[in-house]
């Protein structure tokens, strides 16, 4: 029975799993209305909420305090205030009931919930905030076979989503946006199996800022965009390792259309896709 703890970003979650099943997984993450996150505010709004999140856990999962055997949490990489607060509550909890304390990496984690899928052997396409690799399991290790050069893919969508004045997160609300836009063409930058998006994000800047172009037009572009650097990228690991399996993974995983292009390119290659609830894509315990 292991209590487990998420508060690295914009996320403080707290959740409950006996024996790999989740008894109860509850978060409450921490939005503005425009503007990006001000990490020093995140961590105000973990400290704020994690009593409250872990009392409702331990009712939802219906259990006491006592039949906890281990905290987990997220101790790397992220915010250094969000860390601090998440690692503080976690020390409190494992004080308070003689457990030991597990530090989990928080990339390795957002890979190794999608075994709950079923998937065995796959390329991972790893699209999170601010990390974007092409990674797959060879000789007892995680190896990386690609990634992006600059930002994380998240991180670059919503910094998009900054400049059309939308609030943080900006990748949901784009997800909805980009579905009503037609085709304007962009730079289109991948490199092997490394991708980046730094060029495409000062074109886009331009492109707003001239006022010539519909927003819905330009969400929708990025999408199809991007996407394909990510769905290319990958495809090429799949024929690079020979594995058969993609999964995908991190919070830009909800993407509707970013899923929509794995499953395609899956069918096409006559490989299984794999991936996630949303609630196990983004950030959570
Ligand atoms: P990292 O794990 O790299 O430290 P993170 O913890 O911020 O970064 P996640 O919580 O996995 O990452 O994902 C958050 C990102 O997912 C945000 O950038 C958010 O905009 C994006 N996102 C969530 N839903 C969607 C969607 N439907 N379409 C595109 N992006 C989305
Ligand atoms: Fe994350």
């Amino acid at each position: 029975m292991i209590l487990g703890i998420e508060s690295t970003a914009h996320t403080f979650g707290v959740a409950v799993v006996e024996n790999g099943k989740i008894l109860s997984n509850i978060k409450d993450s921490y939005t503005t209305e425009s503007g990006g996150i001000i990490p020093i505010e995140a961590a105000k709004h973990h400290s704020f909420v994690c009593d409250d999140i872990y009392k409702r856990v331990l009712k939802d999962a219906g259990i006491s305090e006592d039949k906890i055997q281990a905290v987990a949490i997220s101790n790397a990489p992220g915010l250094a205030p969000c860390l601090l607060e998440g690692l503080k509550f976690a020390k409190k909890i494992a004080k308070k009931l003689h457990v030991p304390l597990v530090p989990v990496n928080h990339c390795v984690a957002h890979l190794e919930i999608g075994k709950l899928t079923g998937a065995k052997d796959p390329v991972l396409l790893y699209t999170s905030g601010a990390n974007t690799q092409i990674i797959a399991y060879a000789s007892g290790k995680y190896r990386v076979f690609g990634e992006t050069l600059d930002l994380g893919v998240g991180n670059f969508i919503d910094t998009f989503g900054r400049y059309l004045g939308l609030g943080f997160p900006a990748g949901p609300k784009i997800d909805k946006i980009a579905r009503k836009g037609n085709y304007i063409e962009l730079p289109y930058s991948i490199k092997g199996m490394d991708i980046a998006f730094s060029g495409i994000l000062t074109k886009l800047r331009d492109m707003i800022e001239s006022g010539k172009y519909k927003r819905e037009d330009l969400a929708y572009s990025m999408q199809e965009t991007i996407f394909v650097m990510l769905v290319e990228a990958a495809e090429r690991a799949l024929a690079h390792t020979g594995k058969k399996e993609l999964l995908l993974g991190g919070g830009v995983g909800c993407n509707s259309r970013l899923q929509e292009m794995c499953r395609i390119m899956c069918k096409e290659r006559k490989a299984k896709f794999f991936c996630p609830e949303k609630s196990l894509l983004v950030d959570n315990a």
